[in-house]
């Protein structure tokens, strides 16, 4: 059976074009089963719309606390079915209850060398600390944010003239070529989290999960 995915999503949805262009292109061989979204603004919907694939709005604000919200996507996710449930740009924070639920198959991607700069800002955050290089990282998400087990990073060069604009628009740019490749690990059955750690093709990957060459890596300032 195709490889399900579905996707949620707060903002823009560059990471979910991405996904949908590696699935159009057959580099993917998945189907998004559904586009979910806190936010009825958030610009990924008309992408999502644009694919034909099924979309969902459920406003947080429309919940008395994160269990309501929570249980509110597993129901309409589940009613569509997903083999792995991918965060992309998603800002909410989750409850155990929805980790644990999904736990071996939600997967998020955050712009940092992780476990450096969970959280916000990350770009402005390595300039500040000097950092010769950065980037983004993809990992299973447990219950601690940003703090899962790593599957994938790629690493860029800071430039000395970089600003945070440049900085992210790069480890964007890694990230649209990162994430549906470690989708396709997944959709191929090669990727899984067991109690010992993250396994790639039946080999444990080490803590920082395994370190990926792209294209948009070679890419100057
Ligand atoms: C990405 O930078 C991702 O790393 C972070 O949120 C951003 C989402 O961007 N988690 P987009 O909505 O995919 O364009």
């Amino acid at each position: 059976m195709t490889h399900r995915i579905a996707v949620l999503i707060s903002g823009a949805g560059s990471n979910l074009q991405a996904i949908l262009d590696a699935v159009e292109a057959g580099t993917l061989a998945a189907r998004v089963t559904l586009v979910l979204s806190n936010k009825a603004a958030a610009g990924g919907l008309q992408r999502a719309a644009r694919a034909g694939i099924p979309r969902a709005v459920i406003d947080h604000r429309d919940y008395a606390d994160r269990a309501a919200f929570d249980a509110a996507m597993i129901a309409r996710i589940d009613e569509h079915g997903a083999d792995t449930v991918v965060l992309a740009g998603f800002m909410r924070i989750l409850t155990p209850l929805f980790v644990n639920h999904y736990a071996g198959r939600l997967i998020n991607i955050h712009p940092s060398l992780l476990p450096k700069y969970q959280g916000l800002n990350t770009h402005a955050r390595a300039l500040e600390a000097g950092d010769h290089e950065h980037g983004c990282s993809v990992h299973f998400v447990t219950e601690e944010l940003d703090g899962g087990p790593l599957i994938a990073q790629a690493r860029i060069a800071v430039a000395e003239n970089d600003t945070a604009a440049s900085l992210s628009k790069r480890v964007q740019r890694c990230e649209h070529e990162l994430y549906p490749r470690v989708l396709s690990w997944r959709a191929e059955q090669r990727l899984r989290l067991t109690d010992q750690g993250v396994e790639l093709d039946g080999e444990r990957l080490p803590p920082q999960g395994r370190q990926t060459a792209l294209a948009a890596m070679a890419e100057r300032h």
